[in-house]
């Protein structure tokens, strides 16, 4: 299916027998011809001959007559290579007859467990676990079209000393008015009043103390009331969850408390193994490779000194009830940036341990801030930073609002769904469209566009193509036969074959903007074609291929933007 990889294969084996060893091509799509191959010019100076006749040589030995038009050696010795029309029409009617477009079911199926979202309990989700959300549940989704088993972990941080003052707090309102608020999710409001108590009154403060003793020695009621904030939290995060279109469920809440049963066998187990160091009272592993600046070995806190464990050590029991119970052999963490050290440290010590090792391992799905116009973190106007839900209704609102402008002639309700589908659909897309390592500015005006790389201009190009379809009353040719022979044409099929070389990429490095940087290449491809090629009026057999090609950019558009999660209305 995948051309690049075709032609590789017929490459590598004449460059080797020229170089007497292996050599990777590295095929690439060039503008010269459709393929170029540059490796000649690296060989010529280790075998000491010039390049044009490495390449020459190579072309005589390789077997290239059935799938190019033309194979020649240009330049200082590069090898161009055209596709014959033929190879690429039965590549795409191969596509068209093929549900999963190009993408096969992984021949090596692994337990994936994705960690995301992981917003912590009465408190607001801000625009860090936007983040996380978006991307790891993008993650999820492609994971899972591949064919692994994708666990969802939702880190939920549900435990810990704060949990003392919420509680007071909880009992001060009394049971029936804080359900109310944090149903209501007016989370941020409870948590600074208990904190604003915890901090002003020494006698709150003393209540908190005693109320967190009394959670972790298992207080019958208390563990009540910390299962009442626990509960309306978790409800209120789903109704994030649902407006934000991602896969999360109830079922997949796996909070910091349900290590806690875990915690002390494994620091028992750490220090059986000998791993577990004394420092200022509190109990250390000092993991393998991580120091600090100034060279001194970095110490991991598993047990602090009044006895307590915290988030390090939840995190160890984690990894081993993901490999260990889970059987998972790839531990995805989609967490910020600046978690980075935590994550390299918990790696090392749980591989020490023996908890992780080949073929399981981690990675840190890092990403970097959204920031606000002026370039600085995202802030509302108070200076606070900014409630997800507050952004996703002012997506939604703002989108409504352009689609009733475009389209007069929908219903309220029409617009109402359109406008969520876009606005949620901007929202996560220029978070998925900029590469994850690095800040964005989040830029309305931008991401709500129809032109250039926003979620608009790809669901427009796809309701476009289905537009084409019902106006003309037509159904896609079952079995027409694909011919290309206009360039506009030849482009858009080449992007169409190169969808699963995306997705797999995708798959290893979940750099999701380059998925994302694919479906716009290809949407624009489309646009290209469609101003240059007549469909509807064309013979029947050239119409007939045309629409084939039009019909698998929508299916591709539509896979695509759903691995992202976004949706794709069939009227915009
Ligand atoms: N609750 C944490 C936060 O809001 C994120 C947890 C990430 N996951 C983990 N396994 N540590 O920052």
């Amino acid at each position: 299916m995948d051309l690049e990889k075709l032609l590789t294969d017929r490459l590598a084996p004449a460059f080797s027998a020229v170089a007497g060893g292996p050599v990777d091509p590295v095929v690439r799509r060039s503008q010269r011809a459709d393929f170029q191959s540059d490796a000649a010019l690296a060989l010529a100076r280790r075998l000491g001959r010039p390049p044009r006749a490495i390449a020459e040589e190579v072309l005589a030995r390789a077997e290239l007559d059935d799938l190019c038009a033309a194979a020649e050696v240009s330049g200082p010795g590069f090898i161009n290579l055209t596709v014959a029309d033929g190879t690429l029409a039965g590549l795409v009617s191969a596509l068209a007859v093929d549900p999963r477009l190009g993408v096969p079911v992984t021949a090596e199926p692994e337990t994936v467990v994705v960690d995301y979202s992981a917003p912590n309990v009465a408190k607001e989700m801000h625009v860090g676990h936007l983040r996380s959300t978006v991307i790891g549940d993008a993650a999820a989704r492609l994971l899972e079209w591949r064919g692994h088993r994708v666990v969802r972990a939702n880190h939920l941080g549900d435990w810990g000393t704060p949990f003392g003052m919420l509680i007071e707090h909880l009992v001060d309102l009394g049971e029936a008015e804080a359900t109310q608020e944090l149903s209501m999710g007016d989370l941020d409001s409870f948590y600074k009043a208990a904190r604003a108590k915890f901090d002003a009154d020494e006698a709150f403060r003393e209540r908190s103390r005693r109320r967190v003793v009394a959670l972790q020695g298992g207080d019958e009621r208390t563990l009540r009331l910390w299962r009442l904030l626990v509960e309306q939290s978790e409800r209120y995060f789903l109704t994030v969850y649902d407006l934000l279109d991602v896969t999360l469920t109830d079922r997949d809440f796996r909070g910091e408390s349900s290590y806690n049963d875990l915690l002390g066998p494994v620091v028992a187990d750490l220090d059986r193994l000998g791993l577990l160091r004394e420092s200022e009272g509190a109990a250390c592993v000092f993991p393998q490779g991580s120091v600090g600046r100034d060279g001194e070995p970095l110490p991991l806190i598993v047990r602090k000194s009044d006895g307590g464990y915290g988030y390090p050590a939840t995190d160890l029991a984690a990894v081993r009830h993901r490999t260990g119970e889970l059987g998972a052999t790839r531990l995805l963490y989609v967490v910020g940036l600046p978690q980075r050290r935590h994550f390299e440290m918990v790696y090392a010590a749980a591989a020490q341990a023996g908890w992780l090792v080949p073929p399981a391992r981690a990675e840190h799905v890092a990403f970097g801030s959204i920031l606000g116009p002026d370039g600085r973190m995202l802030r509302s106007r108070t200076g606070e930073s900014v409630k997800l839900v507050r952004l996703l209704e002012e997506a939604v609102a703002r989108a409504t609002a352009l689609t009733r402008e475009r389209n007069p002639e929908l219903t309220e309700a029409e617009a109402a769904e359109v406008g969520r589908a876009v606005g949620i659909g901007a929202v996560k897309y220029a978070d998925l469209s900029n590469d994850r390592h690095r800040d964005y500015v989040l830029d309305w005006e931008r991401m709500l566009s129809l032109d250039g790389n926003t979620a608009p201009y790809l669901q427009y190009a796809y309701s476009r193509i289905r537009s084409i379809f019902r106006r003309a009353g037509l159904a896609v040719p079952p079995e027409a036969a694909v011919s290309l022979a206009e360039p506009a044409e030849r482009a858009l099929a080449f992007e169409l074959v190169g969808f699963g070389a995306v997705v797999t990429e995708v798959e290893r490095s979940l750099e999701f903007h380059h998925l994302a940087g694919y479906l716009h290449r290809l949407a624009t491809a489309f646009s290209a074609f469609y101003e240059r090629c007549p469909v509807l009026r064309a013979d029947e057999a050239v119409r007939d291929s045309r629409l084939v090609l039009a019909d698998l950019t929508a299916r591709v558009l539509r896979q695509g933007l759903h691995l992202l999660g976004i949706r794709t209305p069939e009227r915009l």
